[in-house]
């Protein structure tokens, strides 16, 4: 892929988080992704590529765009496979919260892990923990081994993971260790790329989240010197069918890196929404201003670039259905 490419999905994921904005604060998911969606589908068509969506809004009988299967891209240009999340964190958006991203990542066709829509167990990790912990390890002993890569004792460690009542018993152990626990209300792709950024102060991301957000966390994760293993949590007889189908020979293997982006020809990008761990969010500024921060990587070069952009929307309204 040339790297031209990286640039030109970063302008996809600016409008996206330019359209869903404005439902910022304003109880309704459903639009807030909607905006999202359309602007997203509607940039993509001046997007060098002759791509197909391996991770989207849904099958193609469930979302109306961008939907698994849909191919996407100016087609002219390389044949990819494309992951995205117009809005990751529909609720984050509709409540005002914090760390709701738009996301894209673009691999050579073939290489980006179909995941199924369900849930998946999660470790990730920055750079200094690459290659040191196991997911299949307990709780105790990853808490144990971090410590000890990071020097650090275990009650220094801080552990992010998502607010859910499905986290008890894990949380129940990081309270007994004593780590510093970091809850997401949603949106754990950007919970999971944490770890990488230094400043944002989260040694280790844990617990279960959708699987689809797994391996974009992944592709962010290669070009950021992270990692994240992941195993697959089909919950009855039907997700584990969906597995197969999607070509996962054994759904309770672990997956490594590799297993969910197959490549070193990986670009990652996201705009910032509302404001998160890593990235500032969409803000308006006199002179029909909005301004949007973003980040894209390519893994090949490990180039991590930081976009802030002001955008001029003259005569706007804010909120386009
Ligand atoms: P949406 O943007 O689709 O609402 O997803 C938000 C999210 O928090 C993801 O980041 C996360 O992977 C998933 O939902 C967790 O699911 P659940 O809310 O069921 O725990």
């Amino acid at each position: 892929m040339e790297r031209e490419l990286a640039l030109e999905i970063v302008r996809v994921t600016e409008l996206a988080a330019l359209a869903s904005a404005p439902w910022m604060g304003r109880g309704d998911k459903i639009n807030a992704d909607g905006a999202a969606t359309s602007a997203m589908r509607a940039m993509f068509d001046s997007v060098s590529i002759r791509g197909t969506v391996v991770i989207g809004e849904g099958e193609m009988d469930e979302a109306p765009m961008l939907y698994i299967g849909e191919q996407v891209g100016s087609m002219n240009g390389p044949e990819v496979d494309v992951a995205v999340d117009p809005l990751e964190g529909t609720e984050i958006v509709a409540k005002g919260l914090n760390n709701a991203m738009s996301v894209i990542a673009i691999a050579g066709k073939g290489n980006l892990l179909h995941a199924p829509d369900m849930y998946m167990e999660k470790l990730a990790v920055g750079p200094q923990l690459v290659g040191k912990l196991k997911i299949t390890d307990p709780m105790e002993v990853t808490l144990t081994k971090a410590a000890e890569a990071l020097n650090k004792n275990a009650s220094e460690l801080t552990v992010m993971i998502l607010d859910r009542v499905r986290h008890e018993a894990i949380v129940k152990t990081l309270r007994k260790v004593g780590v510093r626990i970091k809850f997401l209300s949603d949106g754990d792709v950007a919970g999971a790329m944490a770890p990488a950024f230094p400043e944002a102060g989260i040694d280790l991301y844990v617990g279960s989240g959708g699987a689809p957000e797994g391996v974009l966390a992944a592709a962010a994760l290669k070009c950021l010197g992270g990692e994240i293993q992941g195993r697959l949590m089909p919950s009855d007889a039907k997700e584990y069918a969906r597995c197969l189908e999607m070509g996962i020979e054994d759904p309770y293997k672990v997956l490594y890196m590799d297993d969910m982006i197959g490549t070193e020809d990986v670009i990652f990008a996201a705009t910032g929404v509302t404001p998160g761990e890593f990235l500032g969010g969409v803000r308006y500024l006199p002179d029909d201003r909005a301004e949007t921060h973003s980040i894209v990587m390519r893994a090949k070069t490990r180039t991590i670039r930081f976009i802030r952009a002001l955008h001029y929307l003259p005569n706007k309204s804010l909120l386009q259905k």
